[in-house]
């Protein structure tokens, strides 16, 4: 197994602070923190709603921290304009729907899509890194390689549901199965979406794994050991 990266997602820590509408907790602090305890990456997921992150967590990440940053982001100008100025080193370019609590799954790839294949092409055209979060289907890894997608993001989300339930050895196989689809077309392998310390291992093991994007659990866990702590038991887990 390679070297599998971590991007530490660190929306709810703006959640938190959202709560109040106050400084604290502080989205710099908790990337100065990713960075120092082995997370390779700094995650943010600018919504269109702005109920987590703002734009001036990107601006400030970006510019007082040193640090590789990923940018989720929906496919859209407004997204892509942002993204043009704030210069994440990556993108992962991800459906959003109204009043959805969390992401719901991949981008349904089985049309054409002239809209996002431009976005791709003008994020990568500018030097960010850009991924296409696809539930584990061959036929959007396809469409997404075929935009010029440098990176398949895999939705683990109806993995992680399936947790100790019958269903969950067909989950992993389908991440595998399009893992190993996503190396046959050169792409960059990314997962992510509800992984915890539970369920993170058989994830991380899939071959050619370059890199999970993990959240919630690790600010949750991050409340009662300590953010540090809690993301690097999570890097030793993925290790
Ligand atoms: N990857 C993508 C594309 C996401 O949209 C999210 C949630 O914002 C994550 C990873 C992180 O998910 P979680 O917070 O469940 O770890």
């Amino acid at each position: 197994m390679g070297y599998v990266k971590l991007g530490v997602n660190i929306d709810h820590v703006a959640t938190l602070r959202q709560a109040r509408g106050e400084k604290n907790p502080d989205t710099v602090e908790a990337a100065r923190v990713v960075y120092s305890s082995g997370g390779d990456m700094v995650v943010m997921h600018l919504r269109q709603d702005r109920r987590h992150i703002q734009d001036s967590d990107l601006e400030r990440v970006r510019h007082d921290v040193k640090g590789l940053i990923h940018l989720e982001m929906a496919a859209t100008s407004e997204m892509e304009k942002i993204a043009l100025i704030v210069r994440p080193d990556s993108v992962c370019l991800v459906p959003e729907g109204p009043r959805e609590l969390t992401t719901q799954g991949g981008m349904k790839l089985d049309k054409k899509n002239p809209e996002l294949e431009k976005i791709i092409k003008k994020l990568s055209g500018a030097g960010m890194e850009v991924s296409v979060f696809t539930d584990p289907d061959p036929k959007a890894i396809r469409a997404a390689h075929n935009m010029g997608a440098d990176s398949i993001e895999l939705c683990t989300k109806k993995y992680a549901e399936s947790w100790g339930k019958k269903l969950q050895a067909d989950e992993l196989e389908q991440l595998q199965l399009a893992g190993h689809l996503v190396k046959e077309l050169k792409m960059e392998l990314h997962a992510g979406h509800g992984l915890d310390y539970y369920n993170v291992a058989p994830v991380a093991r899939i071959e050619g794994m370059d890199c999970l994007n993990i959240g919630f659990s690790i600010i949750s866990r991050g409340m009662f050991v300590g953010l540090k702590t809690a993301v690097s038991e999570m890097k030793r887990l993925i290790q």
